[in-house]
């Protein structure tokens, strides 16, 4: 019988299955006889404010359970709140633990991507310091797949089925017309251009994929983009070209912001990054005179549960049942990671690694996973990439639309 209650935080950019972790975290603990399982409402930023939720009022059934699985975009709520330094902050984190002590607190878990790491990892650090019982253990997540310590990151396969299969009806749509055009599609991803490079996931037999891909581990260059595509358009007149929104120049600054516009950042500093794909189509357009259309896929992407990659849902149900399991063994400040086992057939085993080599740290696509020229992906990409979206997950279908579990 599990001693005590456990909390349960959702931090960062919501992903179409990051309820299923949640649900894997909620499962393992129940059954395992755990009280209550609390949820914070806006992650750690709701708990500062004591904002919690008993998830058995919102879970009265096993239907509910599989409803908040097929349920996209933090079911808690979440937040973009970054912990301040322990030597610093010691009153943020002597309130958290009070919240802690008030609820009986055992266990605590984050599901969340590389800054939310940060967080479980602060609050790991400060219960050592004042010797603390419980454990503090993160969820990996992020359609951006872009956590060290890990295979991949629950999330990543779901958006990248769905951007896939988007890419291709765009393809479709796009070359309908015996004119030259250019279509850009832009994909989210700061730093990391796993998502983009998933766009070549499409194709097949029935299609030949985008023209050129562009991710932002490679600096960009306008002219020789504009040169690329005035060659290609000789052979064929609809191009269709993916780029990840952080795409950048070898000075460093983002394409986005070459159209001179201002932009935002969050608390963490990061660039509030669009508009990639409708500067670049203004650009071809004027110089290349022909049709062009920019799309940005935007929020979709991250919460289209209507495509999920089965293979992604189980898999961040299961990162959430063994991430209680490695609190129920005692372990603290430690992460649920993939470690796979095999690409083909595809296997994955689940182990827990140092959150602290996690926390803050990103994961890029490595060199050998894009072309030499610097404009596509290569086979061993597609290889990584193609097991993390397969098999599909049948939405649960009311009054002719996908049902979700209302949020309270
Ligand atoms: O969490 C990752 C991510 O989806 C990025 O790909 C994207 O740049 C960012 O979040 C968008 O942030 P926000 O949630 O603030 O719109």
């Amino acid at each position: 019988m599990y001693n005590g209650n456990i909390i349960i935080g959702q931090s960062g950019g919501p992903t179409a299955v990051i309820n299923a972790s949640l649900a894997g975290v909620y499962s393992a603990a129940k059954q395992a006889g755990a009280a209550k399982v609390y949820g914070m409402r806006y992650g750690i930023e709701g708990l500062l404010k004591g904002s919690v939720l008993d998830l058995d009022e919102v879970l009265k059934t096993p239907e509910d359970v599989t409803l908040l699985r097929r349920t996209p975009s933090s079911f808690l709520g979440s937040c973009r709140y970054r912990l301040p330094n322990l030597e610093t902050g010691k009153k943020t984190y002597e309130l958290l633990f009070q919240q802690f002590e008030k609820l009986n607190i055992t266990a605590c878990f984050y599901i969340g991507g590389n800054d939310s790491m940060d967080t479980i990892h602060k609050l790991h650090l400060y219960g050592e310091s004042i010797g603390s019982p419980i454990r503090f253990i993160g969820v990996p997540k992020s359609i951006d797949n872009d956590l060290p310590g890990t295979d991949h990151t629950p999330g990543f396969g779901s958006a990248a089925k769905y951007i896939a299969a988007l890419t291709k009806e765009i393809i479709c749509d796009a070359t309908v017309y015996d004119m030259k055009s250019v279509t850009v599609i832009e994909v989210m991803g700061r730093d990391a251009g796993w998502l983009t490079g998933a766009t070549a996931l499409c194709r097949g037999a029935d299609c030949d994929g985008p023209d050129f891909i562009y991710l932002p581990e490679l600096a960009f260059d306008l002219e020789s983009f504009l040169t690329k595509l005035e060659a290609k358009m000789k052979t064929k007149k609809s191009l269709v070209v993916t780029v990840s929104e952080g795409i950048r120049t070898a000075q460093g600054g983002y394409v986005c912001e070459m159209g001179g516009d201002e932009k935002r950042h969050d608390v963490f500093g990061h660039t509030m990054l669009c508009g990639t794909a409708q500067f670049l189509a203004e650009v071809i357009g004027r110089r290349l005179s022909c049709k062009t259309r920019g799309i940005e896929l935007n929020t979709p992407q991250r919460c289209a549960a209507h495509l999920l990659s089965a293979c992604d849902e189980s898999e961040a149900f299961a990162a959430g049942e063994a991430a209680f399991h490695a609190a129920e063994k005692g372990l603290t400040g430690e992460m649920a990671a993939f470690r796979r086992t095999g690409d083909a057939p595809y296997g994955c085993e689940i182990v827990t690694v140092p959150v602290g080599a996690v926390a803050n740290a990103e994961q890029c696509v490595p060199r050998s996973y894009i072309n030499e020229a610097g404009d596509d992906v290569t086979e061993a990409f597609i290889a990584y990439a193609r097991p993390l979206i397969a098999g599909e997950v049948a939405p649960i279908i009311r009054d002719g639309v996908p049902a979700v579990l209302k949020r309270r």
